[in-house]
């Protein structure tokens, strides 16, 4: 297996794909991903263009939807709810899609959806992608960061070094396809018994500390607290495996 991380969606190369592509948006949306998905949504529909979001989902059942939107971390008006995957209860989410536009997030997701297969990755749900990753094999992998807005993040690269290190530790045979996959295992290892406090220093946990979403870190920083896989069945559409 040939591992790559690309630090952000702007990062990634755009003139070919791999087998299989990990976007990966710790703080905070491929976290309420696999927690939606968890507590039972039916799927999770993601757009990088909110418009769009809007003018989809209009076409779906009102029963049978929820609609997410972030920007700056803070809810859009209009959205049923903002980002925080500790409004992702089975309560609410049972039975019905999600549609979520973030940021950062939705936009590495899009950037890489055209790839054989897709799946999303988050510390909460870190050993569901290593257990699918090792047992599928495929021979490029490509994980794949959200940043903020263009620039490097943290919390999405020591996510990398983690999925990375999972694979080294548990046997996986794998080729280093460029210097950021050791600089992402470098990081989680230095940082593994201390995420939360990486999570308070990085730019994006601060700007989510001044919105007061201190329970949102805790609980993302949390590495292999659900056993949950969302895969794309079609572009755009993650559903759990
Ligand atoms: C993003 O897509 O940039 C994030 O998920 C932002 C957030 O809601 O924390």
């Amino acid at each position: 297996m040939k591992l790559f991380v690309w630090h952000t969606p702007e990062l990634t190369p755009t003139d070919h794909l791999p087998d299989c592509a990990v976007a990966i948006d710790v703080l905070r949306a491929t976290t309420t991903i696999a927690t939606a998905l968890h507590v039972g949504a039916e799927a999770v529909q993601a757009f990088s263009d909110i418009n769009e979001l809007m003018s989809k989902s209009e076409a779906w059942p009102l029963e049978k939807r929820l609609r997410a939107g972030e920007r700056g971390g803070a809810q859009v008006e209009g959205c049923d709810l903002g980002n925080s995957p500790l409004d992702c209860t089975s309560e609410l989410m049972a039975g019905k899609r999600l549609f979520i536009s973030t940021t950062n997030g939705t936009r590495s997701l899009q950037r890489v959806q055209a790839s054989a297969t897709v799946m999303t990755g988050a510390m909460i749900n870190r050993q569901s992608v290593v257990t699918y990753l090792l047992d599928k094999n495929p021979d490029t992998v490509w994980l794949v960061g959200s940043g903020w807005e263009g620039g490097y993040s943290l919390e999405d690269t020591v996510c990398a070094g983690a999925i990375v290190q999972g694979l080294i530790s548990q046997g996986a045979t794998v080729e280093v396809g460029n210097d950021e996959v050791i600089a992402a295992q470098s990081l989680y290892l230095q940082w593994e018994a201390n995420l939360l406090e990486l999570f308070h220093k990085s730019s994006h946990g601060q700007r989510l500390l001044r919105l007061n979403c201190h329970e949102d870190l805790r609980y993302c920083a949390n590495i292999d607290l659900l056993d949950v896989l969302p895969i794309q069945k079609e572009p755009g559409v993650l559903v759990k495996l």
